[in-house]
């Protein structure tokens, strides 16, 4: 596979996210959105006018709310994509919680349970895969992903020829232009964004922000800001 990340790292900064979309899905045939089941959503509605069928996939942690899961299936009913949902290794999962509980990330932090319930799933994933596409932002985070590319290669994870190319075509978009999207597009949302929440990951690890406040402060609220990476993204946006 040829790919000059440079030539390619030039000809899509500060593109828009369906030029970006689009030039992923030409140049690779063996590619997936990765959808939250947020916002991000907007990456799928771009696909879905751009490919007859859309590979997506989401890992299921086991800890979504209710919400999500109903989110989900409405957008593979209204979407022409193929969903493939991930799950983590029952055996990984049985002895984390007969080691800690269900509830050990509260204590301990959150690595050790995102690793197995989405780092670990990813990665399997991943190794199937030329490149990916996420719904990353960089006013998502401003102390991690404020260096955030269009388009780089995977620092973490090896895809299945080794190298692994990640787009991330809403890199430069603020929260606001993706509900304007949303709104303008009729595409349908989380219903957990109508109850206060913004950035929306696992039910015990998610809560409701005020308006003041950053939606990053919504995840994992009891540890450091500059810890919020729950392992998916960690390298890349450093
Ligand atoms: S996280 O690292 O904190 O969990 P975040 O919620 O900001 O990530 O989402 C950024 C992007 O990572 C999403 O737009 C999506 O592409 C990918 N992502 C995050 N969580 C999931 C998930 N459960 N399934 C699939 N992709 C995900
Ligand atoms: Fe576990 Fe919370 Fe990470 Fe979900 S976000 S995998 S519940 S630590």
């Amino acid at each position: 596979m040829s790919f000059d990340l440079e030539l390619w790292q030039k000809q899509l900064a500060g593109q828009k996210p369906r030029a970006i979309v689009k030039a992923a899905f030409e140049h690779f045939a063996n590619i997936a959105i990765a959808f939250s089941g947020a916002e991000d959503v907007v990456l799928i509605d771009i696909a879905s006018k751009l490919c007859a069928k859309v590979p997506v996939f989401t890992l299921d942690t086991g800890r979504l709310h209710p919400e999500t899961y109903r989110f989900l299936e409405r957008v593979r009913e209204r979407y022409p994509i193929e969903l493939d949902v991930l799950y983590p290794d029952a055996e990984e999962i049985r002895d984390l919680v007969r080691r800690k509980g269900l509830f050990s990330f509260y204590r301990d932090g959150h690595q050790e349970c995102c690793q197995i319930r989405k780092v670990n799933p990813l990665r399997r994933k991943l190794a199937t895969l030329d490149a990916w596409i996420t719904g990353q932002r960089r006013d998502q985070n401003p102390q991690t992903r404020q260096n955030l590319m269009e388009v780089e290669l995977d620092q973490t994870f090896e895809g299945r020829s080794g190298k692994l190319v990640k787009f991330n075509p809403l890199a430069n978009w603020t929260s606001a232009q993706v509900w304007d999207y949303i709104e303008t597009f009729q595409v349908p949302f989380n219903e957990l964004h109508r109850l206060g929440f913004r950035s929306i990951g696992c039910e015990p690890c998610t809560r409701p922000i005020l308006p003041h406040q950053h939606e990053r402060e919504g995840r994992w609220w009891w540890e450091d800001s500059a810890k919020k990476e729950c392992g998916i993204h960690r390298k890349s946006a450093q």
